[in-house]
Parts: structure tokens; sequence; C-alpha cells
């Protein structure tokens, strides 16, 4: 997998030393987007075995999010579905790097990625209902909401929507000039 470097964070393989950093991110309630029915008690075994497995898949790649300065803050994920169509992507940061730009980066980098570098029509996410820093986070890049899913998740005893989020390639292309060719 290619490193994808940006002004702020790189993407980058995933290495052994940073399963305990990732287990901690599944295992807070604040960083958990998706495990809503699972108790939180990954170890970093159990988090090196779930991303190795889809190491030798097609069409899907994991990154560290790394700042400048070295410092793994999440990781971002994509799986095409279906392949060379469209992609759903994961992303996770820490709560210590939100608000400061890493995250919107790596989205941005991974959407290039998937739109210029594999040439997909469409990148989706899936959040929930009070996912409000995913959702704005997800606006302010040109998602758009697509699917809600009723009470179709459950969280700390709570049941929130599930909603899905997608950007059709033109979307893209449109705010991305050189693509497009205007
Ligand atoms: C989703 C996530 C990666 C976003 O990273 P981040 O650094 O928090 O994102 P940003 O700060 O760039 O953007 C968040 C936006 O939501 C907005 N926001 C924050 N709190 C809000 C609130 N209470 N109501 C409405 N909007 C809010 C922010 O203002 C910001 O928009 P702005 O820059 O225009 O002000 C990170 O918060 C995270 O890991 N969350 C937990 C995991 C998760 O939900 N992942 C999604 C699964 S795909």
């Amino acid at each position: 997998m290619d490193n994808l470097s940006g002004s702020l964070v790189n993407l980058r393989p995933l290495r052994d030393e940073d399963f305990e950093f990732l287990a901690g991110l599944r295992n807070d309630m604040r960083t958990q987007g998706w495990n809503q029915r699972l108790p939180p008690c990954y170890t970093p075994k159990m988090v090196k075995e779930r991303v190795e497995k889809d190491y030798d898949k097609p069409n899907r790649g994991v990154w560290g999010i790394e700042t400048k300065d070295g410092k793994l803050v999440g990781y971002i994920n994509y799986e095409e579905t279906p392949p060379r169509l469209g992609a759903t992507i994961g992303v996770i940061t820490c709560v210590e790097s939100w608000g400061k730009g890493h995250a919107r980066e790596a989205m941005e980098l991974i959407l290039r990625f998937l739109f210029e570098e594999r040439g997909l029509q469409v990148a989706s996410l899936w959040t929930l209902s009070d996912r409000v820093r995913m959702i704005g986070l997800a606006q302010k890049l040109g998602f758009k909401a697509s699917a809600r899913l009723r009470e179709s998740a459950i969280v700390g005893g709570k049941v929130y929507d599930t909603l899905v989020m997608d950007m059709i390639r033109e979307e893209y292309l449109s705010k991305h000039s050189k693509m497009a060719g205007t």
C-alpha cells in the first residue's frame, strides 16, 4: 500500500506497534463508531488479527493517520462495494486530535485516491445519528445524506438511526478542477 501525504498528516501502512493504540480507539466509547453490539474489550492481538485477515483481500485498504511529527492519531480504511465501482470509508481519530484538521485531510487524501487513482463512481460512509462530528466533517467535504436506517443501532442502551452519506464522482470532480479539466 502506497503512502499518501498531505500537509498535516501522512497515511501510512499499519505496524505491529500500532495495535495497542488502535485497541484503545476501539475500546473508547467516544471513538467507537461502529461496534454497537459488542462490549469494548478489544485487545491489541484481536485488532491485529482482524486487520491482518483483510490484508490479502483485493479492493480494500487501511492506513494509519500519522501527523507530520510521527504521532499516530487514528486510522482510515476503505472497502470497494462493489469492486471498482463504489467504496465505503471508515475513519476514526483519537479525541486529542479532534478539531485539528487531521481527519479532514485524511478524508481528502482517501477521496483523491478513490476517485483519481481507483476511478470509482461513488464513495460512501456509514455513521450514527448522534455522531455530529462525522456528519459535520462529511458535509464540509461535500457528502450528502443518502439513506437513514431508523433505530438500527444501539449504543450504551440508547437507540440511534444509522445514516448513510455519499459523494458521487461528478460532485468530487466539480470541486477538484484538475481532473474535471476546468
Ligand atoms: C469523525 C472524526 C474522524 C472527525 O474528526 P474531527 O477532527 O472531529 O473532525 P473536524 O473537527 O474536522 O470536523 C467536525 C465538524 O463537526 C462539527 N461539530 C462538532 N461538534 C458539533 C456539534 N455538537 N453539533 C454540530 N456540529 C458539530 C465541527 O464544528 C466540525 O465542523 P467545522 O470545522 O465546520 O466547525 C472524529 O470525530 C472521530 O473519530 N469520531 C469518532 C469515530 C466516528 O464517529 N467515526 C465515524 C465512522 S465512519
